[in-house]
């Protein structure tokens, strides 16, 4: 079979581990996806500066990369321009796109998307919000014939990173700060993620798919956790709370009877006895509540390379498959590749 051509661009802390997971072992995601998948090459700005990858496949030239014959182009850069351009010109050329660019797609997600219908390309970006945790399939797809309600959790690890290290051992701001960028969790621009514009651009991301609107990061109501202090955090403890950084989007009812969508992200003091509360380090949750299907509770990793590295192969797997069968739509692994014990035998 012919093998699904994969551009790369962008080749830090999660394309570095997209990169692992394709090399590593290309035989099970052959059989995932009922050909190979081939990485054609890694578009990088300094090519000098990843001796570590293979030599052959860096290019300086993401346009020449997108131009050449690859079939699905994963952008894993950041930022609005000038990805925007490169992910237009792909999907109108029918190639499919997968992106975990949170600041793109919250101001750029309904071109995008049109873009891909056009072309009939796919457009995957689970990746873009909430780290590994499949968040936007289920509200896209699982829920789309239930009327979602509400979306409430914790979208930024790297600020839950720093509330949870200041309430547990009392580590100051700046020092937890440093550890989160240490450990891949803060956006190249930590102040993305202090200052809640992360988590205002996956709330219009969430809100856009929850309530089939176009909700941008400019209509998110925004305040991070710059401002909060030591004594903020203790005082919240002598209460029985905690600081957490929330983001809520709601379906709303106006006084004349019709609706519209809120968004908003804020620290709040939370009962420690909350389900939220418990959330520590740079993990997520989120709550979605839908008309028929009640509540619903998403927790997982939210940030960091490997788990980030997770949603983007889980997008790049669905767009190659349907690459390959042709059409789009959800699809099962080619092959079933481990034997089933008789009888669930432990
Ligand atoms: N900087 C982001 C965070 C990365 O801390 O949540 C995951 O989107």
């Amino acid at each position: 079979t012919e093998p699904v051509k994969v551009a790369l661009l962008g080749c830090g802390t999660v394309g570095s581990e997209v990169t692992r997971m394709l090399l590593d072992d290309p035989g099970e995601l052959a059989a995932r996806v009922g050909a190979p998948v081939e990485l054609a090459g890694i578009a990088v700005r300094r090519p000098d500066k990843h001796p570590e990858l293979p030599q052959e496949l860096v290019t300086a030239d993401a346009t020449a990369l997108i131009d050449s014959d690859v079939d699905i182009v994963v952008e894993l850069i950041g930022g609005i321009d000038p990805v925007r351009g490169w992910l237009l010109s792909a999907l109108r050329k029918g190639k499919s796109v997968v992106t975990g660019n949170k600041a793109l797609l919250s101001e750029h997600a309904g071109e995008l998307a049109d873009a891909a219908a056009e072309s009939g390309a796919d457009l995957y970006y689970e990746a873009a919000v909430a780290g590994a945790i499949p968040l936007l399939r289920p509200v896209r797809e699982s829920l789309a014939g239930d009327r979602i309600t509400r979306v409430m959790g914790i979208v930024n690890g790297t600020t839950n990173f720093i509330l949870s290290a200041m309430d547990s051992t009392g580590a100051g701001y700046a020092e937890t700060l440093d550890e989160a960028t240490r450990l891949g969790y803060a956006e190249a621009d930590p102040t993305a993620d202090v200052d809640g514009y992360d988590a205002a651009s996956k709330a219009a991301i969430i809100a856009s798919l929850a309530f089939h609107s176009r909700v941008t990061a400019a209509d998110v109501y925004r305040e991070g956790i710059a401002g909060i202090s030591s004594s903020d955090i203790t005082a919240a403890k002598s209460l029985g709370r905690t600081v957490k950084l929330l983001s809520i989007c709601e379906r709303v009812t106006e006084e004349d009877g019709s609706e519209s969508v809120s968004a908003r992200v804020h620290p709040v003091m939370i009962p420690r006895s909350h389900q939220l509360a418990g959330v520590s380090g740079a993990f997520n949750a989120v709550y979605v509540e839908a008309e028929a299907a009640g509540q619903l509770m998403f927790y997982g990793q939210g940030a960091g390379g490997a788990p980030t590295a997770s949603a983007v192969l889980g997008d790049l797997v669905s767009a190659a498959r349907n690459k390959v069968a042709g059409g789009r739509g959800p699809r099962e692994s080619a092959h079933a590749a481990l034997p089933v014990r008789p009888m669930g035998q432990t």
